[in-house]
């Protein structure tokens, strides 16, 4: 097991750029396999689950070749040419490889199982199977489809209006994609800003998605889907580590280049500016229909704010890294309307509260998220990351804040979403020993 320790930090400064956005990865590589011809992916996340991904689409029979570290070439087979596979689609630790390949694979008419690691498998999936029953599909799992391993058997499905009682952007890309297979309109109703790539980067393609509001729909195509030629930007997800690091810790400015700023990612950039950062965006560009921009993070005095409503969807991801600079504000944080964090790789709720208290957090988990008393002064203590890559790295943060050493154990989690997290770190002027 990897742990690596980090000492209270000095300034942090100076420019780089973290990985490609893992939501984007994953997608460039699943519908450059429904394209008609080759696409062209750089700035590929190599993260544990974007590679999942990869594995799952050599096994339908998708050729792929790795260029170099992060540049693909994609051998496109169209919406029609994937091969039924023998062996399972392993998908180990990733959500958003099984869900958004639940639909694809009930839309290409193919019987798959759909399988995954311990953590994967503790994960809901009757989300995902309840609107592919509706379509159509023959969906079987662990309790009644529920839980993974799925079994799917695609066929020729309908177009349904369907109103998603999770938000979850996962389910509306798995109803988005099967509705490209249908003769009828797909229509999806989303309960607030869910992240859109899955509608960007299709209509980059050529798709017939719609957004209208609130309202998202998708058909089949009449032309094949044009290839992709993507660079893919910046993780706002990893950089949210980062830039929190950068706002928390004394005297630090630092930059990040070309980072994914499409505004369902924004939320924490709202939430940390709202708390008084200062948080800049220059150099602002568009690829494939995705906004991005370098953001600049310069250390500010927080103070606590109430967490709630659209904008807790749009910073899903970023509650571990919130809750650590909520210990650095003064007042209190509360974080509601969270519950979805319950089903993430861990129970985000439980885990962030457990471990932020060991270095001293004033923090107690609700029911739907958390309340937070700051400013606390943190002390190192050994964490552990519960294997959520998103939890190691909120702790690695946390121990540049805190007095002393701070070691989180089983940290190669990390490289699911953020491969050389601790790199670009020591790069930045933190210490680090592994
Ligand atoms: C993702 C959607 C979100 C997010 C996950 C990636 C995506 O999950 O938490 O990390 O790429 O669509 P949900 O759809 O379950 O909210």
């Amino acid at each position: 097991m990897t742990s690596l320790t980090i000492k209270r930090s000095q300034p942090l400064t100076g420019q780089v750029r973290v990985p490609g956005d893992k939501s984007i990865s994953h997608r460039a590589v699943l519908f450059g396999a429904l394209a008609a011809g080759d696409s062209r992916v750089r700035g590929f996340l190599r993260g544990g689950d974007c590679l999942a991904t990869l594995e799952c689409m050599r096994r339908v029979g998708i050729e792929i070749e790795e260029v170099s570290a992060d540049e693909l070439i994609i051998h496109g087979k169209g919406l029609h040419g994937w091969q039924e596979p023998y062996l399972p689609l392993d998908c180990v630790t990733s959500g958003t490889t099984m869900r958004l390949l639940a639909g694809l694979v009930a839309g290409a008419g193919i019987f798959a199982v759909l399988s995954g690691g311990p953590q994967l498998s503790r994960r809901p999936m009757g989300r995902v199977a309840e609107p592919l029953r509706k379509m159509g599909a023959t969906v079987l799992g662990r309790d009644g489809g529920k839980l993974p391993p799925l079994a799917i058997q695609g066929g020729s499905l309908r177009g349904i209006d369907y109103r998603l009682p999770v938000a979850s952007a996962q389910v509306k890309s798995a109803v988005l994609l099967a509705g490209l297979f249908t003769h009828d309109l797909t229509v999806v109703i989303e309960p607030g800003p869910l992240r859109d790539h899955t509608e960007r980067l299709l209509r980059a393609m050529g798709a017939p998605v719609r957004t209208m509001g609130a309202k998202v729909t998708s058909e089949a195509p009449t032309v094949p889907l044009q290839p992709l030629d993507l660079r893919v930007p910046a993780d706002m997800s990893s950089a949210a580590f980062l830039l929190t690091a950068g706002v928390l810790t004394p005297e630090s400015r630092l930059t990040l280049e070309s980072v994914a700023i499409n505004p369902t990612r924004c939320g924490l950039l709202d939430i940390l500016r709202r708390m008084g950062a200062d948080l800049r965006i220059s150099e602002e560009a568009e690829v494939c229909g995705e906004p991005i921009g370098h953001i600049t993070a310069l250390a500010s005095p927080l103070q606590g704010v109430t967490v709630a409503g659209e904008v807790v969807v749009r910073a899903i991801d970023e509650m571990p890294i919130l809750a650590v600079a909520a210990t650095q504000a003064t007042g209190a944080t509360l974080v509601r309307n969270a519950e979805e964090l319950r089903v993430k790789e861990t129970d985000r709720i439980a885990a962030v509260v457990a471990e932020l208290r060991k270095l001293g957090a004033q923090i107690e988990a609700r029911a739907d998220g958390f309340l937070i008393e700051g400013p606390t002064r943190l002390h190192g203590a050994v964490v552990d990351s519960h294997g959520d890559h998103r939890l190691a790295m909120a702790l690695c943060v946390a121990g540049l804040v805190a007095d002393g050493e701070t070691t989180v154990m089983d940290t190669e989690c990390i490289a699911d979403s953020f491969p050389g997290f601790e790199r670009l770190l020591v790069k930045l002027g933190a210490v680090i020993d592994e």
